[in-house]
């Protein structure tokens, strides 16, 4: 769940309410600049035929469409040994693009034999219902009702059930892996599928009231108070110099010559929504190594843009200020000749987020309070179900996720139902305030680390990994050896 969202919703902002610029993305929004393949991770590339709706059985539900996956059998131990198949349940976005963020599989894979699988999501990436035509699929709410986290949920059920059979492996332990909502709610829907759940960052408790609207954003606002007590300062004061200067006579034109705006033309808003963007995904990303995840970044990049915020030279200029943390979030790679507010290229094919966003994923992540480093605002569910009635004609159902999966008073709901989960969640990842903190029971453990920001332990390792870091990722290990191995036990027995 980790995620922001330019694309369709940036620019409707000014058509209409100031709800789109509000809804971070699981993963996230990308900039141009993204996606230089430093790690790069071989398999195969495979398409299953995959069926429009699992839960109704008239006509239309019978239509098809090529599911992408992709495969790397090199250190599986085989069918005869029952070797363990490792499947990451992909997040909205291109498949290849998850796999080569998900270096932990990769690593792990030779310690267990495993077969490693990548399943991409429905209706991202090249996973496109209706012939594979996104101009069809995207249409309307008619064709984008196939667009749920429950159909997404029975076509890897689907999937992985006909890919043992084809490979003749029936029995294998199948271990899913989630960054984002995938790995936790599949464990507890196909228990007989999957063994266990490793889900990274998943903030399965940002729905309705169960985290207070205000978490998210605080969150945000702590990661970089803690860097400065001045980058705070600076940045929470900026939103209204910010709008006094657009509202002045040539203000916009200064603000563009600050900022270094490529277009002649730039709103208030825009320069609100880039920079907020870049906040918020440094945030996520607040990853202790270089990373090129959403952009490529240095390590600790909020630790890099209050230094750049608390730079000396820059004296009381505010806007000189913001300009070089904006810097660091969009230039790292040094690239960059002008920004371009309204970017809406999507490199990783995030686009329809937003009509999750509007139907079940509502996720009260946007509130401000006083403290906040963004301008106070309450998180107001009319806008968002007006936002969504303008731009799909849809009405968002807020209590389906709830109602389905689980939520509410997580501890008790789960302490004597559910096993093999393993909630992953660092600190300084703004979902983390939605995620799953403490252990629910001796098989439903919670991993926090204090220093981690968005699915840190799914990366691939590097030499400069902090000891905490590896030390997660080795008990993660541990654990699902463990889960493995009473699975043969049981095997052998039942
Ligand atoms: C699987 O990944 C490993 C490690 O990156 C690589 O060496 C191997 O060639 C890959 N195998 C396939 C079939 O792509
Ligand atoms: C929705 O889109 C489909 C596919 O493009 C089209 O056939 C259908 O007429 C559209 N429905 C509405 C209500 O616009
Ligand atoms: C299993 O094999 C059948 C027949 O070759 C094929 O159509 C199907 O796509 C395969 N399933 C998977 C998951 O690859
Ligand atoms: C910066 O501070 C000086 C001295 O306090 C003041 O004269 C000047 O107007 C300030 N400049 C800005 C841009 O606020
Ligand atoms: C991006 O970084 C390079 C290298 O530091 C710099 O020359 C360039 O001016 C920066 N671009 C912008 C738009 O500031
Ligand atoms: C924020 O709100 C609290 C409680 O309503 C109040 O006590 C405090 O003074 C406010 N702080 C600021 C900076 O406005
Ligand atoms: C939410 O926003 C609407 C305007 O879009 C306003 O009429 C309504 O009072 C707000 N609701 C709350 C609870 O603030
Ligand atoms: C959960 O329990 C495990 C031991 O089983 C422990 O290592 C871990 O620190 C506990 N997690 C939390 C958040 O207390």
């Amino acid at each position: 769940m980790a995620i922001p969202f330019l694309f369709l919703l940036f620019s409707l902002l000014s058509l209409s309410s100031s709800e789109a610029k509000v809804i971070p993305r699981f993963p996230s929004k990308l900039s141009a600049s993204a996606s230089v393949n430093t790690n790069h991770r071989p398999f195969k590339t495979k398409y299953f035929t995959q069926i429009l709706d699992h839960f109704n059985f008239n006509p239309q539900s019978y239509q098809t469409f090529q599911q992408k996956y992709l495969i790397n059998d090199s250190f599986w131990g085989g069918a005869t040994k029952n070797s363990p198949i490792f499947v990451y349940t992909g997040n909205e976005g291109d498949i290849d693009w998850f796999a080569q963020n998900t270096g932990f599989m990769f690593e792990i894979a030779p310690r267990f034999k495993a077969l490693l699988v990548f399943l991409e999501h429905r209706f991202y990436g090249k996973s496109i219902p209706f012939g594979g035509d996104k101009k069809i699929a995207y249409s309307n709410a008619s064709t984008l009702g196939y667009l749920s986290s429950t159909q997404a949920l029975a076509d890897y059920a689907t999937l992985i059930i006909d890919l043992k059979k084809n490979l003749s492996t029936i029995d294998s332990p199948v271990v899913v892996f989630g960054g984002s909502y995938g790995g936790t709610w599949f464990r507890l829907k196909y228990p007989h599928v999957a063994i266990g759940a490793l889900a990274s960052s998943a903030p399965i408790l940002n729905f309705e009231n169960i985290v207070s609207p205000y978490t998210f954003n605080a969150i945000v606002t702590k990661d970089f108070r803690s860097e400065s007590e001045n980058c705070y300062k600076v940045i929470k004061g900026s939103w209204q110099k910010i709008e006094e200067k657009a509202s002045q006579h040539g203000g916009l034109k200064q603000l563009r010559k600050s900022f270094r705006i490529c277009k002649n033309y730039i709103s208030g808003n825009a320069l609100h929504g880039w920079l907020y963007t870049a906040y918020i995904y440094a945030a996520m990303t607040d990853y202790p190594t270089p990373s090129n995840f959403l952009s490529p970044l240095p390590a600790h990049p909020v630790k890099q843009m209050c230094k750049a915020i608390d730079d000396p030279t820059t004296g009381n200029d505010t806007f000189a200020k913001l300009y070089g943390a904006a810097n660091i979030y969009y230039n790292y790679s040094g690239s960059a000749t002008c920004f371009d507010l309204d970017d809406d290229s999507d490199p990783h094919g995030l686009g329809e987020w937003s009509w999750q966003a509007c139907t079940e994923m509502i996720m009260p992540t946007s509130g401000n309070n006083n403290e906040s480093i963004f301008p106070a605002s309450e998180w107001n569910y009319t806008n968002r179900a007006n936002f969504c009635k303008y731009v799909f004609d849809a009405q968002p159902r807020p209590n389906w996720i709830t109602t389905h999966f689980v939520g509410h008073n997580i501890q008790r709901a789960l302490k004597r139902f559910g096993s093999n989960i393993i909630f992953f969640n660092g600190l300084r990842d703004p979902w983390s305030g939605g995620g799953v903190l403490k252990n629910v029971s001796k098989t439903i453990i919670a991993i926090v680390a204090e220093e981690g920001a968005h699915h840190v332990d799914l990366r691939f390792s590097t030499s400069e990994d902090p000891k905490w870091l590896q030390d997660v990722r080795k008990t993660e290990a541990n654990i699902i050896a463990n889960w493995i191995s009473q699975y043969y036990h049981d095997l052998a027995h039942l």
